[in-house]
């Protein structure tokens, strides 16, 4: 048997602590030797539940699963796991030492099979290395210091070609991400996020990162009969549903100014809102308050949503996070105020809905510059190309040759999920991410626009709202 045994203490409080540690996914954010982590059981984290970890061995590596035993909030847990050659034990304490000190005590107990007992005796000291190195890396993940965040040489490098830029929208380009990327240990208790658009893709896993991340949710959806899917798959991914369920069709901007007014009724301050919410429509078609849907939805939304909900956003010492989902489409337009509306003859859903892409990516420059007193942090990210309802419905063509390379729901929200929550992101506004890393917002000169019509955006949103037939303009 090879018995690690290491000691840490970490300037976070007991509970988060924990709560990071339990859920063994992490592992990979500071296990010397893991190299990918996955839950495979549904539902909270709770003894029972169980991991597949892929851990490095050698030239190859060593799949594992591991299983918690023994689960005893903010004191103990103890994991049993399972590999081809050797069996772990993993006892992991948490002692309280003061608010924000824990001192975590790990011990690791490998058996290996019968007649690998001189292997065993070989590789210890390599075990004994990766032990106390797997332990400096927790530390280093839960003190949680991280510097700003900024482009690699790499990236900025393969932003500055088309091609090389569109091979990082794949699921490759998420891998690619994934390899630099550092832990994100922030716990979100105490914190509340506005989500909208939660009931599938993008929205659906952002919001199951932000229930496990222990934040307060309020999710804005349109439909009631989705709501009941929605809490029922959430609670059975999580062990939670979101705190509120609010429904609006986030296209009637009477019914975003309704919206509003009930979150202010309620006063709860905000600290992340989520402009996720959105559709590519091929055909034509005006709401009823008499204005191109794309428009609507991807654009005076969030415009009306976001402006309206900034006394919420600044009522705390805490800084707020504004985070717009846009897409690389837009990388295809350039800003022209008087090309947002589309008409019906000259009707292109994509050229429709990359433009109001464009146009909230240049809305969010202008907030973040604007809020940037309100300690209110706006950026924008894209997902790159993920499979969700919305590409399945709308892009049936585009998904069918791209398929073997889109993105999970996860990898796309990924972003989504580390604007909101890494401690990190709170340093960087005006940005936008793609992987976890500001990327360019042109790829071609072409789409660069007129400094006239980055400064005529925010009043050609109010005149435009002002001009559509509601029936009280809140
Ligand atoms: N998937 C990608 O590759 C990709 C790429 C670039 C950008 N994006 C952007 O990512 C965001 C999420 O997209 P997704 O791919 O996850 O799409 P999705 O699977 O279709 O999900 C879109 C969400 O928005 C909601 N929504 C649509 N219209 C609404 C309305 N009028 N009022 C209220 N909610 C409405 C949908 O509700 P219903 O279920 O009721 O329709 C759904 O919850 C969008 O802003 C999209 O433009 C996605």
């Amino acid at each position: 048997m090879i018995t690690l045994t290491e000691t840490i203490e970490v300037p976070r409080s007991v509970a988060s602590c924990f709560r990071y540690v339990a859920d063994f996914r992490t592992t990979v954010e500071w296990d010397a030797t893991a190299l990918e982590a996955s839950k495979l059981t549904p539902g909270p984290i709770d003894e029972g539940s169980r991991f597949s970890v892929r851990c490095k061995a050698g030239r190859g590596h060593l799949d594992l699963t591991y299983e918690i035993t023994e689960l005893t909030p903010w004191q103990c847990l103890i994991l049993e796991g399972r590999g081809r050659w050797f069996t772990v034990k993993d006892v992991i304490t948490f002692e309280s030492l003061a608010d924000d000190l824990t001192r975590i005590h790990y011990v690791a107990e490998f058996t290996f099979r019968t007649g690998l007992q001189r292997l065993a005796k070989r590789l210890e000291p390599g075990f004994k290395k990766m032990g106390r190195a797997s332990l400096k890396g927790l530390a280093r993940a839960l003190t949680d210091d991280n510097p700003p965040p900024e482009a690699s040489r790499d990236t900025q490098k393969r932003d500055g070609r088309l091609t090389t830029a569109l091979t990082c929208f794949t699921r490759y380009g998420y891998r690619r991400g994934q390899n630099t990327w550092r832990p994100m240990t922030a716990d979100m208790t105490g914190k509340h996020v506005v989500l909208t658009g939660a009931n599938a893709g993008l929205g659906f896993a952002t919001a199951v990162s932000m229930l496990e991340a222990g934040a307060a949710l309020t999710v804005v959806i349109r439909d009631p009969a989705k709501a009941v899917a929605m809490q029922h798959a959430l609670k059975a991914e999580t062990g939670r549903e979101a705190d509120h369920v609010e429904l609006a069709d986030l296209s009637l901007l009477a019914e975003v100014s309704a919206l509003c007014e009930r979150l202010h009724a309620r006063g709860q301050s905000i600290d992340v809102l989520i402009n996720n919410a959105g559709a590519l429509f091929n055909d034509y078609a005006e709401t009823a308050e008499g204005i191109e849907r794309s428009a609507a939805l991807l654009l005076l939304s969030p415009w009306k949503l976001t402006e309206s909900l900034l006394p919420l956003l600044q009522d705390h010492a805490r800084a707020a996070r504004v985070i717009n989902v846009v897409s690389g489409g837009m990388y295809t337009q350039k800003l022209r105020c008087d090309e947002l509306i589309m008409t019906a003859d000259k009707y292109n859903g994509s050229v429709a809905y990359a433009r109001a892409k464009r146009a909230l990516t240049v809305l969010t420059e202008l907030w973040a510059e604007a809020w940037a007193e309100h300690n209110i942090a706006v950026n924008s990210m894209h997902p790159g190309w993920a499979d969700t309802p919305g590409v399945q419905t709308a892009l049936p063509g585009f998904r069918r040759v791209t398929k073997r390379v889109l993105r999970s729901p996860a990898e796309g929200a990924d972003t989504i999920v580390w604007l909101a929550r890494a401690t990190e992101a709170d340093h960087v506004s005006g940005k936008l991410f793609l992987d976890r890393e500001p990327r360019t917002t042109h790829l071609r000169n072409r789409t660069q626009e007129r400094p006239e019509e980055r400064a005529r955006l925010l009043d050609w949103l109010a005149e435009t709202y002002s001009g559509l037939n509601l029936n009280d303009k809140g």
